[in-house]
């Protein structure tokens, strides 16, 4: 009896995440919790248990509301990840995107003019450029060319070093420890060891700036924040490396994914192919068809809250899953097909609410023109490997290909 008991309670509250049964898919059960009530209990890693939101609607209602913070600390906060519990043991390392307001606003309002469509629009033509050299070379070279290595990896990692204005030699370090800071498969130790590596490498960076600054975003925020007094060196140092950190593997996930699609499914390339104006119509719908930040966003409320048929209470932790938000039905019709033609800009790929993706008009640009650098230099690209073969990355916090074989 005891086991039926626990069968049932492990039933009540399924482990999550779930395993995906197709590759390119969110988890089936994450469909049939959505059928359901407003939140279900899950269980995580640690045994512990929070509540999973598989809807559009209330992804967007809990991600709108102030009454659940995004303060790792607070009382049950979801730990997504062993390596979530560092950020809560180190709260001096914190990035605004684990703050709420008025302490994010503060510090996010000082890069929004960085960050803003028309500033994403001036960094295309310099992308167009290193792109064409990027798959000069690609092409000239072996079949088959591994895009990920090729393209997806360097092409994020060059945009933040332009950014901060840093040399290109330093992009093997940028790319390695940013990778470890976002996989499951590294140990909290190795994680920490990651982060204060990599915010030793961007603390010489800000004193570089504050002796002698340039004309690149760190210098900027030097001469308009730190001289005046409204940024200290500590929070700047951490600020760095979120924009390092979030504008890096997620973009190499997307694009890797994005050009997977490309490589399989012959009606977007045609579509692209016949219509290069419909690419940034094609884009959200790759965001919203492959929501790479696969477990979703971790929230706690604050106060008891009411969602539709569910209450959650005051220290309770919420996760809300982007990818099943993002094949809402009622939102987005047949949400398994991936259509180019579809307007698919209501997607929750980004986020929602005071914390929605500051890069993401970076980030469709980036993705936006490596689509179309491919579709230029590799017409017909398709898979190099039996599609079985691929090395999809489930264990990281931005779902992704490990390599991508293709030719043409
Ligand atoms: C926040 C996704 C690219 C910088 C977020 C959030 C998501 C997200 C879901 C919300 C997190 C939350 O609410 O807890 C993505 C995806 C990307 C991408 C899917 C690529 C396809 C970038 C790029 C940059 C960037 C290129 C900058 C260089 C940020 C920052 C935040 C953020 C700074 C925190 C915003 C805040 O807390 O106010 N991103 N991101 N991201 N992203 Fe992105």
């Amino acid at each position: 009896q005891n086991d039926a008991a626990l069968q049932e309670e492990k039933a009540a509250a399924p482990s999550y995440p779930m395993p995906r049964v197709c590759p390119v898919d969110p988890p089936p059960q994450l469909a049939a919790l959505r059928a359901g009530r407003a939140a279900s209990r899950v269980t995580l890693w640690d045994g512990s248990e929070v509540w999973l939101v598989t809807s559009h609607a209330g992804a967007r209602a809990v991600l709108g509301d102030r009454r659940f913070t995004a303060v790792t600390s607070a009382p049950g906060f979801p730990m997504l990840t062993p390596t979530s519990k560092l950020v809560r043991a180190a709260p001096h390392t914190a990035s605004f995107i684990r703050m709420d307001d008025p302490d994010h606003s503060r510090l996010r309002s000082m890069l929004t003019r960085d960050f803003l469509a028309r500033k994403a629009e001036e960094m295309r033509p310099v992308l167009r450029e290193f792109l064409d050299e990027m798959l000069a070379e690609l092409v000239a070279g072996e079949r088959p060319v591994d895009l990920v290595a090729g393209l997806t990896t360097p092409v994020p990692s060059r945009v933040i070093t332009l950014l901060f204005g840093v040399s290109d030699d330093s992009r093997d370090f940028i790319e390695s420890r940013s990778a470890i800071l976002i996989d499951r498969g590294y140990t909290p130790d190795q994680v920490a060891a990651a982060r204060d590596e990599l915010d030793g490498f961007l603390r010489e960076l800000v004193e570089s700036r504050v002796a002698g600054p340039g004309t690149d975003l760190v210098s900027r925020l030097v001469i308009d924040q730190v001289r005046p007094g409204t940024l200290s060196v500590e929070e700047l140092v951490p600020m760095c490396r979120l924009l390092l950190v979030a504008g890096h593997g997620t973009t190499t996930s997307q694009a890797s994914l994005s050009l997977l699609s490309l490589a399989t499914d012959p009606g977007l390339a045609d579509a692209l192919t016949k219509d290069e104006g419909l690419l940034p119509k094609a884009v959200e719908e790759l965001l919203r068809f492959h929501s790479i930040v696969q477990n979703g966003l971790a929230r706690a409320a604050t106060e008891d809250v009411q969602l539709d048929d569910v209450t959650i209470r005051a220290g309770e932790g919420v996760v809300l899953s982007l990818s099943a938000g993002n094949r809402d039905e009622r939102v987005f019709p047949s949400p398994d097909t991936l259509d180019p033609h579809r307007d698919a800009r209501r997607h929750l790929a980004f986020g929602h609410g005071i914390h929605q993706c500051l890069g993401q008009w970076l980030a469709k640009v980036e993705i936006e023109e490596m689509l179309a650098a491919v579709l230029r230099w590799m017409p017909g690209v398709r898979l190099a490997v039996p599609f079985e073969e691929l090395d999809f990355r489930h264990e990281v916090s931005s779902y992704g290909l490990g390599a991508l074989p293709v030719t043409w």
